[in-house]
């Protein structure tokens, strides 16, 4: 595979004096907080080094301020570098400028950041077609490749909307369409699903996998989330204090952690404990109680079931798939032969582990609110799904680890 982004013995340092003793320290392997202590200057980046490979997703991870948003800016030189190389295919960025820097941000990279303002004045489409307007691509052309783009990401209906008419997500959506619109080779997306809902982020998660599944283009995904990083990257890039502590596959961070501190970062892995109802759940989609056992059928459709809800909007019953079809093929058309009572409850904070016994009976759960309220759908398959899917890396983990 091509190798399409070197980071070579990057430092960043911020200061009056960045060229000064500040790297000289932190060329001598001097740890981040002890340079800022003696020099006043802040490490961003201590000799870091990795290369994105084309066609993958590259995750950086790290808490808050160990250099992740430094990292992804050396790539289009919205920082310059204190000491250090950045290539993009093979091509040297620092010694970029002017008329040649425009034309390789705008058309080898596509960026999606956590607060991706769109302009609230215009609709969505012409938001997303802003950057191919700039490079003096005509109207019918971009409004083209901007629904194309929009398409993509499932908002092609809303195209005359203005920003401010949509949901958080679907904005972030927009600012994803937008970086996709001039097909570029390379997304740049730092933080971009952060500040989403769990339920909304992991949908924007799969979509974006979806997506990558077509396009097949060089991603750098900046998260400080381990299950997301695990879940989207190809390799997985740990940062701390400015440095690169690991880079490898989501099996090899979990299995063979290079460092104390990536054991212990991965220790919280364990996704049924970390992971909540919430981020599962699908919307409840109530049946309503006057319809015949067929609507409600109907209704369902691949769904494992679906709750009867009381004038307090209070789950009362539920419809199972298997009920529906049972009772039905006994040739009733009663809704009220199938509906079973013995259904769980639990809330949306609720963690895989805590409901997991329950989905053990195959029966939907029935999320609810504090004033029991139902609020969500959660499907037994998509909690035995969800732990499957990271049972294996846990495994392996925790034979390398534990034993
Ligand atoms: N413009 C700047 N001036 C001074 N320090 C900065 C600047 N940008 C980032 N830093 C510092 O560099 C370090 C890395 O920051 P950043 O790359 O934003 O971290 P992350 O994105 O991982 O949260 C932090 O200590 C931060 O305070
Ligand atoms: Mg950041």
């Amino acid at each position: 595979m091509q190798e399409k982004i070197r980071l070579s013995g990057v430092y960043k340092i911020f200061g009056d004096q960045p060229r000064g003793r500040a790297l000289d320290l932190a060329k001598a392997g001097v740890p981040k907080d002890e340079v800022q202590a003696r020099t006043g200057h802040v490490v961003g980046l201590t000799d870091v080094n990795f290369t994105v490979r084309e066609g993958e997703i590259f995750v950086v991870m790290g808490l808050s301020g160990s250099g992740k948003s430094t990292a992804i800016r050396t790539v289009n030189q919205l920082h310059t570098v204190t000491d250090g190389e950045v290539l993009v295919d093979g091509e040297d960025v620092q010694a970029m400028s002017g008329s040649k820097l425009q034309s390789f941000r705008r058309e080898k990279m596509g960026m999606v950041f956590q607060h991706f303002a769109l302009f609230p004045h215009r609709s969505v489409i012409d938001n997303v077609a802003y950057g191919l307007k700039i490079q003096g691509v005509g109207t019918m052309e971009r409004d083209r490749a901007a629904l194309k783009a929009l398409d993509m990401v499932g908002l092609v209906r809303y195209a005359g909307s203005k920003p401010g008419e949509l949901s958080g997500g679907m904005q972030q959506r927009v600012g994803l369409a937008r970086a996709l619109a001039s097909d570029p080779d390379i997304l740049l997306m730092d933080e971009a699903f952060s500040a989403l809902d769990p339920l909304i982020r992991r949908q924007m998660q799969d979509e974006m996998m979806a997506i990558q599944a077509e396009l097949h283009k060089t991603i750098l995904f900046i998260t400080h989330d381990l299950n997301e990083a695990l879940r989207m990257g190809d390799r997985v890039c740990i940062m701390k204090d400015g440095a690169v502590v690991q880079v490898g596959t989501p099996e090899e961070i979990l299995t063979e952690p290079a460092t104390g501190y990536v054991a212990e970062f991965v220790q919280d892995v364990d996704q049924g404990r970390v992971i909540q109802v919430e981020e599962i759940m699908i919307d409840p989609m109530p049946l309503r109680a006057d319809s015949t056992l067929r609507e409600g059928l109907q209704h369902l459709g691949d769904r494992a079931g679906a709750f009867v809800v009381d004038a307090d909007g209070k789950p009362i019953s539920v419809l199972t798939t298997g009920d529906g079809i049972r009772v039905s093929g006994m040739g009733s058309n009663d809704l009220a032969d199938a509906l079973r009572t013995d259904f769980e409850r639990c809330g949306p904070g609720h963690t895989l582990n805590e409901v997991y016994a329950a989905a053990g009976r195959g029966i939907p759960i029935a999320v609810v609110d504090e004033d029991g309220r139902l609020i969500g759908n959660l499907d037994p398959r998509a909690i035995m799904q969800e732990m499957g899917r990271v049972e294996s890396l846990i495994d392996g983990f925790e034979r390398e680890v534990f034993m």
